[in-house]
């Protein structure tokens, strides 16, 4: 398989496939704005690194990288419900295509060095046991100064689909108790660790307990302001209207075998999403594109 790939679609000094943890294969990307990594393994962005910068994702150290497991850090995706299925709870939680093998179907260079990777999913026997549509998923990674990460859902069916979606980025942050988030002042908020009750936020979040919230209307970015790091995280996005943020904080974090007891400090998971109300319809034969920009910003904190 990792010769395949490598055949197929490598790039000398640029994009190189290997056998990565537990034997599944990643792509390996190496060019002059950053480096990233992600596995054909729910097509999971697992690194990210401008040069001249620490990593911006978080990857959990006890990340399990197993056939039917998601990974615990980096961009897993969650489709197409998010959380628990509305009606019947023995679905697997976020859907089932993070722990899914996606083909590899494209890498290729830009004009300006980035460099862009495609995977592709589509329904299949299992597939349809679980949600009862045809379908065709596409991811697109971009590895430049920024990520840019994509995922567009095409309705190959000939009814309409209900479509939660979210890229569950996890990122990196050097103490959680210094962390910061602009841009979801005035927004409602469900939140997940109190009977999904509805509240309104103000002013920066920040994180001193488990959070589990679903920000519904949000489109803007989020600054994620990492004091103790001394660096700001850009996350921008298109096609999304919720913004869920997440630490489990140590009583959660203590029952998560892939999640270390103390790994809350220095994660936080800052999601584009389409959730809850925000869930999106899309008709027989249409398409829809969820994309999240993460950048790290230049000016100080
Ligand atoms: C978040 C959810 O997005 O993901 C949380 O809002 C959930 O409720 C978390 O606990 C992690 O989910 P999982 O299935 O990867 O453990």
């Amino acid at each position: 398989m990792i010769d395949t790939l490598n055949q197929r679609h490598a790039m000398p000094g640029v994009v190189q496939f290997v056998e990565g943890r537990g034997g599944l294969p990643k792509a390996v990307v190496s060019n002059p704005h950053a480096g990233a990594e992600v596995y054909l393994h729910g097509a999971t962005v697992t690194a990210f690194q401008p040069r001249g910068q620490a990593p911006v994702l978080w990857l959990s150290p006890q990340a399990l990288f197993q056939p039917g497991k998601a990974i615990r850090g980096g961009i897993p995706v969650c489709w197409p419900w998010f959380g628990p299925h509305p009606a019947d709870p023995s679905k697997p939680q976020h859907g089932f295509v993070r722990t899914m093998e996606w083909s590899f179907v494209h890498a290729g260079c830009l004009p300006d060095e980035r460099t862009e990777l495609r995977l592709h999913l589509q329904d299949t026997t299992d597939t349809r046991a679980m949600w009862p549509h045809a379908f065709r998923l596409e991811l697109r990674v971009l590895v430049g100064r920024s990520l840019e990460v994509t995922l567009t859902t095409h309705n190959t069916s000939n009814h309409e689909a209900l479509v939660s979606a979210a890229l569950h980025s996890y990122f990196a942050v050097s103490d959680i108790h210094t962390v910061q988030i602009d841009g979801l002042d005035g927004r409602d908020y469900i939140d997940l660790t109190a009977g999904r009750i509805i509240r309104r936020h103000a002013g920066r979040a920040v994180i001193d307990q488990e959070v589990d919230r679903i920000y519904i209307g949000t489109e803007d970015a989020c600054l994620v302001r990492d004091i103790a790091g001394k660096r700001i995280l850009q996350v921008g996005k298109s096609g999304s209207r919720s913004t869920v943020i997440w630490n489990p904080w140590s009583a959660k974090a203590a029952k998560l075998a892939d999640f270390p007891d103390d790994g809350f400090h220095t994660m936080v998971c800052v999601e584009t999403a389409n959730a809850g109300p925000d869930t999106r319809q899309i008709k027989p034969g249409a398409s829809h594109a969820l994309t999240q920009t993460i950048e790290v910003m230049e000016a100080a904190v």
